[in-house]
């Protein structure tokens, strides 16, 4: 057997996808207009003391009435493709209604990104569900996957002669734990149990909704390559436990058309699983084309009680505790080890060979000002999405089929609980003006795509 071992520079394949990303919610604002319909995420930064400063998504970037300069500001930067989410309440504002506005705005998105030979990559669900079907029980209830399925088809029925690449939802694993087990997140539910029923349910609805689309369909999944801070049998088992609920209770599923057997067992005092009914299994591993994946840090985990934390411990990680790994950390607190990119990208294809994959999401927060000279440096930032780079590129070299890459995020914006005050962005964002301005971090991404090597 000969290996071929090719230097550092050699060119990628020109079929590289080199984009950025955002989300509806994050970003849109408008949030009464044109017929939206009220989502989880307005009745919960509604509610005090959910997200930081009381922040919402009112208003955001303001992108719904800016999305051509936006669109532009995209098109400056050399960017293939741009992954956005479609917002369910402005697509069904309620039960039953299709809202032909709602439509027509991602209708103008699409075609003004087509106009800028920009790749549209949309998302159906980045989480904000509508609120009457949270009111209806949400996402722990089947029937939230059927209204999910029949949006899913609406959608594609508006944009299938120019949409050739669908994802079905983004990180389930938030919607769900984040969501119902520890009330981090819209609907800010504390009930683990209806939980491991929203894992199901929102696996269930991406099944249903494949046979509604057509071209390339994916799922993005938040992953982390998870490793045991010592080979103790007890901090091996935690890292199991972790690596089970993260990842594995999603990717099995979908990839191989069953649930992890060492993480049923686990959440046994939980659930059951008989919400999971006959043929479920089969709907929900429908072959997909691509796989996207989030990455943003390592999970260095040992086993005891979790270090003293303001909130409720996911689901599964009651007696697992995250151990510094000596690296420096974004300003959100997480840890930054583009190694963990690699190696998940290739424990992804020893393990689930049969996709192609994406890095749907990657990139860091920290504190960007406008400087005195009008622009924002960022170094920390390209420091960042260099090294992910590189990982990137070395997993591609030693075979993993990864076809793209999306930096989250394009714009600063709604950062969830943690409002504002986060910014991802490679553009920067005045709150107030709305003004953009592109951090050193976009020129440097620009010249990146320009070159076109990974
Ligand atoms: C991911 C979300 C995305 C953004 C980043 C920082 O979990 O998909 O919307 O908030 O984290």
């Amino acid at each position: 057997m000969t290996v071929e071992i090719r230097p550092r520079s050699a060119p990628t394949p020109t079929l590289f996808l080199w984009g950025a990303a955002t989300s509806s919610y994050q970003i849109e604002g408008a949030f009464a207009d044109d017929g939206r319909g009220p989502s989880i995420w307005d009745t919960f930064s509604r509610t005090p003391g959910k997200v930081k400063h009381g922040d919402t998504g009112d208003v955001a970037c303001d992108h719904y009435h800016r999305y051509l300069d936006d669109v532009q500001l995209m098109a400056g930067l050399g960017l293939k493709a741009y992954r956005f989410s479609i917002a369910w309440p402005r697509i069904m504002p309620e039960p039953g209604v299709v809202n032909q506005k709602g439509l027509d705005f991602y209708d103008r998105l699409v075609d003004a990104l087509l106009e800028r030979d920009i790749l549209p990559w949309p998302t159906l669900y980045h989480w904000d569900l509508p609120q009457y079907l949270e009111d209806a029980g949400g996402w722990p209830v089947r029937d939230t996957a059927y209204r999910f399925a029949e949006y899913a088809g609406i959608v594609h029925e508006a944009l299938k002669d120019r949409v050739s690449h669908w994802t079905t939802l983004n990180e389930p694993w938030c919607s769900a734990l984040l969501g119902y087990a520890n009330g981090e997140h819209a609907p800010g539910r504390k009930e683990p149990s209806a939980a491991v029923a929203a894992v199901h349910h929102l696996l269930l609805g991406h099944g249903l909704a494949i046979p509604t689309l057509s071209g390339n369909i994916g799922i993005t999944l938040n992953m982390s390559h998870v490793t045991p801070a010592t080979e103790a049998p007890e901090d091996v088992d935690a890292a199991r436990r972790i690596d089970g609920i993260q990842n594995r209770l999603f990717l099995d599923p979908v990839l191989r058309g069953s649930y992890p057997a060492d993480i049923v067992a686990d959440l046994a005092d939980l659930s059951d699983f008989s919400h999971v009914l006959d043929g479920d299994l089969e709907i929900i591993s429908r072959p997909v084309d691509f796989l996207g994946v989030n990455y943003y840090s390592p999970a260095l985990v040992a086993a005891g009680e979790p270090a003293a934390q303001g909130s409720t411990p996911w689901i599964g990680a009651e007696s697992a505790r995250w151990m510094e790994g000596g690296r420096k950390r974004t300003t959100m607190g997480w840890e930054i080890d583009e190694r963990g990119l690699y190696d998940l990208l290739v424990r992804l294809r020893k393990d689930y060979p049969a996709v192609d994959l994406y890095v749907t999401e990657n990139g860091a927060a920290f504190a960007d000002v406008v400087s005195a000279d009008g622009a924002v440096h960022d170094p920390d930032r390209i420091d960042y999405l260099q090294r992910h780079l590189n990982a990137c590129a070395d997993a591609i070299r030693d075979g993993v089929p990864l076809k793209g890459y999306f930096a989250w995020s394009l714009l600063d914006n709604f950062e969830w609980a943690h409002g504002y005050d986060q910014r991802f962005g490679i553009v920067h964002v005045d709150f107030d003006t709305h003004r953009r301005t592109p951090k050193d971090s976009a020129l440097w991404y620009a010249a990146r795509i320009r070159k076109g090597e990974l």
